[in-house]
């Protein structure tokens, strides 16, 4: 059996894709920062991206690595771009050093897009991100370009699910951020970001960045009320209509389709 690394399994992408590469029978090895529980099937490798002395063992031999690993949510940004540009190149290293013909997927965002885009972003599109998060995800994509390794990226829209609590920040989210009410952003059920990564490691992604998104943009009007807090709306104009959209028909012309095609569906499954 070939082994898999996963980095960032603990977190909310992460905790929910782990079980489910490990049912499809891959003997996945999980960079952690400190012991905790994982699933049967999973082994832990203590290391951190910060530090390349603990990179080796974790890439030593693997056939592929999902890089899930990242920060974005503190204000930090030098802690930003340490974990998500400075962390992903020592991990390029490791696994440029240790397993060459790995395939290497890795999470980024549709956050890259310009804000003021006039349709969905596209994968072609040119990117000026400002802010450190989606900025840093520009940058490590380019390095992951130019690595010489067999690669590929996935930008995630909003992830929801689980109970993973994402969807019930909305709330709080739209208070911090001044989301307006009626602002739609592409969304996708943790099921469907397994779906995306196990395409991606079957090699049809490889060399692309491929956007992924269900079927249905969600408000995050609706957002709030399917979290059970629901928010005021509101008669203003919306700035910037198109910022948190992407365009997923290159996905989906590789063969993804959502198997929770929107979040209604989610809703009604009780997998919100
Ligand atoms: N969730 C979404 O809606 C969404 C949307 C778009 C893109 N994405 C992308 O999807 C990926 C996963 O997102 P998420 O929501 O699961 O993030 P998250 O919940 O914040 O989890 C981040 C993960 O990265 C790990 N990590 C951070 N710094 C690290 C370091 N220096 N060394 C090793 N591990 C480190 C964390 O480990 P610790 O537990 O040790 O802190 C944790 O496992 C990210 O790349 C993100 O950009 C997510």
């Amino acid at each position: 059996m070939s082994t898999l690394l996963l980095t960032g399994a603990t977190g909310l992408v992460g905790s929910r894709l782990l079980p489910r590469l490990v049912a499809d029978g891959h003997d996945c090895r999980v960079l952690v920062r400190r012991e905790q529980p994982l699933p049967d099937g999973a082994t832990a490798v203590l290391g951190d991206l910060d530090d390349p002395t603990t990179l080796r063992a974790a890439t030593e031999g693997v056939a592929a690595v999902v890089h899930l690993a990242a920060l974005f949510r503190t204000d930090d940004e030098a802690a930003i771009w340490r974990a998500n540009l400075d962390g992903t190149r020592h991990l390029l290293d490791a696994v440029t050093a240790h397993a060459p013909a790995a395939r290497f997927v890795m999470a980024s965002t549709g956050n890259v897009y310009d804000h003021d885009q006039a349709r969905p972003g596209q994968e072609d599109d040119s990117c000026h991100p400002t802010a450190a998060y989606p900025a840093s995800k520009v940058a490590a994509e380019a390095l992951l370009r130019e690595s010489g390794l067999t690669w590929s990226v996935l930008r995630l829209p909003f992830v929801y699910g689980e109970g993973d609590g994402h969807l019930a920040s909305m709330p709080t989210l739209a208070e911090r951020f001044g989301l307006h009410p009626a602002h739609t952003y592409s969304v996708a059920h943790h099921r469907d970001v397994a779906a995306a990564v196990r395409l991606a490691l079957t090699g049809a992604l490889d060399g692309r960045i491929a956007n992924l998104a269900d079927d249905a943009p969600v408000t995050v009007y609706d957002m709030a009320r399917l979290a059970g807090s629901p928010i005021d709306g509101s008669a203003e104009p919306l700035a910037h209509p198109w910022a948190g959209r992407m365009d997923s028909s290159l996905l989906r012309s590789l063969g993804f389709r959502p198997a929770v095609p929107t979040i209604w569906d989610a809703a009604a499954q009780g997998i919100l």
